[in-house]
């Protein structure tokens, strides 16, 4: 059993910012085992009390979620003295907490997943699982066919083992060419390492999706948000 201030319970059960849940409490739009608390700061049991927001139940959440669009310049790391981290981006009272499931590179954009599950992270980066990750990537040169065979034949990246078979499809071809790349591993610079491998140089890469977890085209790069109950299910 637990005892927790009310206005923390509310903010971590996805109520909203512990701003707006203080507000929701002193209107009286919070209730605990029925009765209207209007104290923010008021202790609550878990488990235990029963709380709800304009009478829908708020669940404890033992793990949280937060889908990041990552920003190029920060670091996939909770801390760093320097560089800005993925952690800014996310709104919690639980931040200490949070981690990103994998990394991306600091000039790398795009999907990453951040939470405090350890066993979901371990699931989703065991090489065992082959996590589909899908990329997609602007290129120094033209890629070609050969490219698409080397890519799906595995490569030798200076690993002890090649890369696993990898489907490249080339969205357009030139002097800079646009492809999608998905990859199962997470090798560090993996895709950066694989166009070295071929002669060519990544200029702009981008996490489209890791495994059924896509970014939203809504989304812009620094845009945080959780999860909802269908992309968890289906993780
Ligand atoms: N591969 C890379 O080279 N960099 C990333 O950030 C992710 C995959």
């Amino acid at each position: 059993m637990e005892k927790m201030r009310l206005d923390k319970y509310l903010a971590n059960g996805g109520a909203g910012s512990r701003t707006d849940v203080k507000n929701a409490v002193r209107k009286g739009r919070v209730t605990v085992n029925g009765e209207t608390i209007r104290q923010p700061e008021r202790k609550i049991m878990i488990p235990g009390d029963i709380v709800c927001l304009d009478q829908k139940p708020i669940l404890y959440e033992t793990y949280e979620y937060h889908l990041l669009y990552k920003p190029a310049g920060c670091v996939s790391a909770t801390r760093d003295e320097v560089h800005k981290t993925v952690l800014d981006y996310v709104s919690s009272d639980r931040r200490s907490e949070l981690f990103p499931v994998g990394r991306l590179d600091k000039d790398t954009e795009g999907l990453l997943l951040i939470t405090n599950d350890g066993e979901l992270a371990h699931r989703l980066l065991s090489p065992a699982h082959h996590v589909d990750k899908t990329y997609y990537a602007r290129i120094k040169g033209h890629v070609t066919e050969e490219d698409i065979v080397r890519f799906q034949e595995g490569m030798d990246i200076g690993e002890e083992k090649p890369t696993l078979p990898a489907r490249l499809t080339i969205l357009s071809e030139g002097d800079i060419s646009e492809i999608e790349v998905t990859i199962q591993e997470g090798k560090f610079h993996q895709v950066k390492r694989m166009f070295q491998a071929v002669g060519k140089e990544v200029l702009y890469l981008k996490r489209l999706s890791m495994g059924s977890l896509t970014l939203d085209p809504s989304m812009k790069p620094g845009d945080c948000r959780r999860l909802t109950e269908d992309e968890l299910r289906n993780l």
